[in-house]
C-alpha cells in the first residue's frame, strides 16, 4: 500500500511527465518560425522555344501578416492582404494600370519546401495550379525606373503613305510562331496573289525574343535561329519583315521587352533588315502611367529614326490616352485604337462600327488601326469576314491579315484579295470614312476617295436580312445621277432612281463605289 504521500508525489511525477510530453508535442509547432514564407520564390514554366517565364513571389511573413509583391509576365502586384500562415494562406494582391485595378488572388500552403499555389483567372475558372520554389534574392525585381524624356516632335519618316497592308502572326500562331512558319507565309503571300493585291508586311508578334548577351544586345530564342538570314529571305520574295517589342521590361507574353535598350534594339532591327515594329505597352505598365506614354513612345520614335532604317512604327497601347492626338507626333505611322480583336462577329463589330468619332485623326503616314483582322480563322462566316474586310476598307485600317496564308479556302483568298474592296482601304487622300445613316441595327457608312468618289457600305448588323431604303440626296447626300458598282459583285448596277431599295443579308454588307 502506498503512503498518501507516496500517492501524492507519484500523482506529480505524472502531471511532470505529462507536461514533458506535451511540451514536446506542442511547443514545436508553437515555436514554428512565423516567417517561413519569407523569401524570393519563383514558378518556372518553360517554353517550348528554350525560354522560361518566370513568376515571382516575394514575400515577407510576420506571423499572419504577408506582404511583399508578385510579378509575373507583364505585371507586377502588391500583396494588400493575406490571411493564414505557411500551413495555409491566401494573398490578394493588386496593381494599377492606367485608370484599372488590377487584382490577382493565390491560395496557397508551404509543402516541404514548396509553395504550392492556385490561383483563377475568374471565380467560376478552374484553379490554375501552380509550385514555386526559392529563388535567390533579387531575381525578378523590377528594374530601376528611367527617368521619361523630355517631349518634342519625332521628324515624320515618311512612310506608309496609305495604310499598312500584310500579315501579322499573333492571331492565329500566338506563341507557335517560328522560322519555317515565317517562311512559308512568305512564300505563300508571295504566290496566292496577295502580294499582287498589295500584301507587303511580313510581321512577327510576340514569342521570337530570347534574352540579351553581355553587351545587352536582344537575342532570339530557339525558333528564331538567324533573324537576319529571314529578312533576307522575306526580302527575296520581294516582301517585307515586321517585328515586334515592348518599352517595358517584358512583353505581354513576358518575353524580354526594350526597356533600357531602345537605341540598342533598334540598331538591332535595323541591322537585322527589320522593316516594321510593333510597339506594345505590355510591362511598361509596371514602370509608368499612361501619361507617360508620349515620352516613352516617342523614346522608340527616336531611336528608330537614328538606327538609319526606314522602319514603320505602330503603337500598340489600346487606345489608351487618346493616342490618335498624339501618335503622330512621337514617330508613329499608325496606332492601336482597342484592346485585342477575337474571332467572332461580337468582337469585330464592337471594335469596327465603334471607330467613328476617330475619323478625323487618320491621315496619310497617320492611321487608325483597330486591330489585325481575323478573315479565315473560322469564328465567323464568309458574310461576316466579308463585313470585316468593307468595314476596315471604309476605316482606312491597316489591312493585316491574321490567318494561315498556306492554308485557307479560295473564298478566303477572294475576300483577302477584293482588289476593288483594297483600293478603297488604299485610296490616297487617306480619308477616313464615317457612319452617315443609322437606323436601328442597319448602317451606312460613307468614305470619300479621291477623284470626287465615295465608297458606300450598306451594313445589317441584325441576325436576320433587312430591307432598307435610302433616297441618295436627302439621306447620304449623293447628287445627281453618278455610276455605281457593286465591289462585291464587281458589277457596275443601272441608276435605280432617286432611291435605293436594298435587302443586306444577316451580318452582312452591300459595298458599293459611286463615282461622278
Ligand atoms: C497584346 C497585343 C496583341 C499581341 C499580344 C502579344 O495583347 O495587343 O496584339 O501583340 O499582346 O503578346
Amino acid at each position: 500500500m502506498k503512503t498518501k504521500q507516496q500517492q501524492l508525489s507519484s500523482g506529480v511525477v505524472g502531471v511532470v511527465i505529462l507536461i514533458i510530453i506535451s511540451l514536446f508535442i506542442f511547443v514545436p509547432a508553437q515555436q514554428l518560425p512565423r516567417d517561413q514564407l519569407s523569401g524570393n520564390w519563383a514558378v518556372r514554366a518553360p517554353n517550348a522555344d528554350g525560354t522560361v517565364r518566370s513568376t515571382y513571389f516575394n514575400l515577407k511573413q510576420e506571423g499572419s501578416r504577408i506582404t511583399g509583391s508578385i510579378r509575373l509576365t507583364q505585371f507586377y502586384y502588391l500583396i494588400k492582404e493575406s490571411t493564414g500562415g505557411a500551413e495555409g494562406f491566401t494573398l490578394t494582391a493588386s496593381m494599377k494600370d492606367g485608370n484599372n485595378e488590377r487584382t490577382v488572388r493565390y491560395e496557397g500552403k508551404l509543402i516541404g519546401d514548396e509553395l504550392h499555389l492556385t490561383t483563377r483567372r475568374r471565380p467560376e475558372d478552374k484553379p490554375t495550379e501552380l509550385v514555386a520554389r526559392r529563388a535567390p534574392a533579387g531575381e525578378g525585381t523590377l528594374p530601376a525606373r528611367i527617368p521619361p524624356p523630355a517631349l518634342h516632335k519625332v521628324p515624320d519618316n515618311g512612310l506608309a503613305k496609305t495604310p499598312p497592308m500584310g500579315w501579322n502572326s499573333w492571331n492565329k500562331f500566338a506563341g507557335r510562331v517560328d522560322d519555317a512558319t515565317v517562311r512559308s507565309i512568305a512564300n505563300a503571300m508571295a504566290s496566292n496573289g496577295m502580294k499582287a493585291a498589295g500584301y507587303r508586311y511580313v510581321n512577327i508578334d510576340d514569342t521570337w525574343e530570347g534574352g540579351r548577351d553581355a553587351q545587352g544586345n536582344i537575342q532570339t530564342n530557339k525558333k528564331f535561329p538567324d533573324m537576319k538570314a529571314l529578312a533576307d529571305y522575306v526580302h527575296s520574295k520581294g516582301l517585307k519583315l515586321g517585328i515586334y517589342s515592348s518599352p517595358g521590361p517584358n512583353t505581354c507574353a513576358g518575353y524580354e521587352g526594350s526597356y533600357g535598350h531602345e537605341e540598342q534594339d533598334a540598331r538591332t532591327f535595323a541591322k537585322w533588315g527589320i522593316d516594321y515594329l510593333k510597339y506594345d505597352w505590355c510591362g511598361a505598365r509596371t514602370i509608368y502611367t499612361d501619361e507617360e506614354m508620349p515620352a516613352i513612345y516617342q523614346k522608340m520614335g527616336d531611336a528608330l529614326r537614328a538606327s538609319g532604317r526606314q522602319i514603320v512604327y505602330s503603337l500598340c497601347q489600346y487606345g489608351r490616352l487618346d493616342v490618335w492626338k498624339w501618335g503622330p507626333d512621337v514617330g508613329g505611322n499608325l496606332w492601336r485604337t482597342t484592346g485585342d480583336i477575337r474571332d467572332s462577329w461580337d468582337s469585330m463589330a464592337r471594335i469596327g462600327f465603334g471607330q467613328n468619332e476617330l475619323a478625323p485623326w487618320a491621315r496619310p503616314g497617320h492611321w487608325n488601326d483597330p486591330d489585325m483582322l481575323e478573315i479565315g480563322n473560322g469564328g465567323m462566316s464568309e458574310t461576316e469576314y466579308r463585313t470585316h474586310m468593307s468595314l476596315w476598307a471604309i476605316l482606312a485600317a491597316p489591312l493585316l491579315a491574321g490567318n494561315d496564308l498556306r492554308s485557307m479556302t479560295p473564298a478566303i483568298l477572294e475576300i483577302l484579295t477584293n482588289r476593288e474592296v483594297i483600293a478603297v482601304d488604299q485610296d490616297k487622300a487617306g480619308k477616313q470614312g464615317r457612319q452617315v445613316w443609322k437606323s436601328g441595327e442597319q448602317e451606312i457608312w460613307i468614305r470619300t476617295l479621291s477623284g470626287g468618289a465615295q465608297a458606300v457600305a450598306f451594313f445589317n448588323r441584325a441576325k436576320e436580312p433587312a430591307k432598307i431604303s435610302n433616297r441618295w440626296a436627302d439621306d447620304l447626300g449623293i447628287k445627281g445621277q453618278p455610276r455605281l458598282r457593286d465591289l462585291w459583285l464587281h458589277q457596275d448596277i443601272p441608276w435605280p432612281g432617286p432611291e435605293y431599295s436594298v435587302t443586306i443579308p444577316a451580318h452582312g454588307v452591300i459595298m458599293l463605289r459611286v463615282s461622278p
